[in-house]
């Protein structure tokens, strides 16, 4: 968990919260950034929030999907492929790196790093090309080191029941209305 996101614990406990609660906390950290904690308390939830991260998906767009093995990186990924209207299965990109995907609005890249050990291989995988031709979905993130683009919206997904998850979401500002609109902000 990244100290931005201590940060919310922090709050919930001076605020008294119950840890994970069903709300969003959002905080500007400065002009540009936001963090959102959301409580995801089953499936639906997660296919909820895969729709609204659709609903603003542009060209030029990542998403950087954390979280360990299980933790519901695919999930969302399909959630909001489907929600761009994918009908062909989505199967996991573990084995393949990358999936790509053509729908009406934009085309989409959906890679899984898991299996890339030095971030120099990322450059055969045309990350660049996929940005400018659609948005790209990011398994694993962490194994693009700094070849992840500076302004990805990130979702660290975390288990924390069999059907529970909580998604610790950051990125640029122009984002935050998505997790804000319709949910209870203080
Ligand atoms: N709220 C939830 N959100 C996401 N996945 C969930 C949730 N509840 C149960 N699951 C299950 O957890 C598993 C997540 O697997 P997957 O999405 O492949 O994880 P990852 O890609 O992070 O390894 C799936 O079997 C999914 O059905
Ligand atoms: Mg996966």
């Amino acid at each position: 968990m990244s100290d931005r996101h201590a940060g919310i614990n922090r709050l919930e406990d001076a605020l008294r919260l119950p840890p994970h609660r069903a709300t969003t906390v959002v905080m500007l950290t400065d002009s540009h950034s936001f963090l959102s904690r959301i409580t995801l308390p089953d499936l639906t939830a997660t296919k909820a929030l895969g729709m609204r991260v659709a609903g603003r998906l542009q060209i030029g767009d990542t998403v950087a999907l954390k979280g360990d093995l299980g933790a519901g990186k695919t999930t969302l990924a399909r959630a909001i492929l489907r929600t761009l209207t994918v009908a062909e299965s989505v199967p996991s990109p573990t084995f393949t790196l990358v999936q790509t995907y053509e729908t009406p609005r934009l085309a989409v890249r959906h890679y899984d790093l898991y299996r890339i050990e030095n971030p120099r291989d990322i450059d055969e995988l045309g990350l660049d090309e996929a940005l400018e031709e659609g948005a790209v979905l990011i398994e694993w993130p962490e194994h693009a080191g700094s070849r992840l683009p500076g302004d990805a919206l990130q979702i660290a997904l975390t288990a924390t029941g069999a059907q529970s998850r909580l998604a610790d979401i950051t990125g640029p500002a122009r984002w935050a209305p998505v997790f804000t609109e319709g949910a209870l902000v203080r």
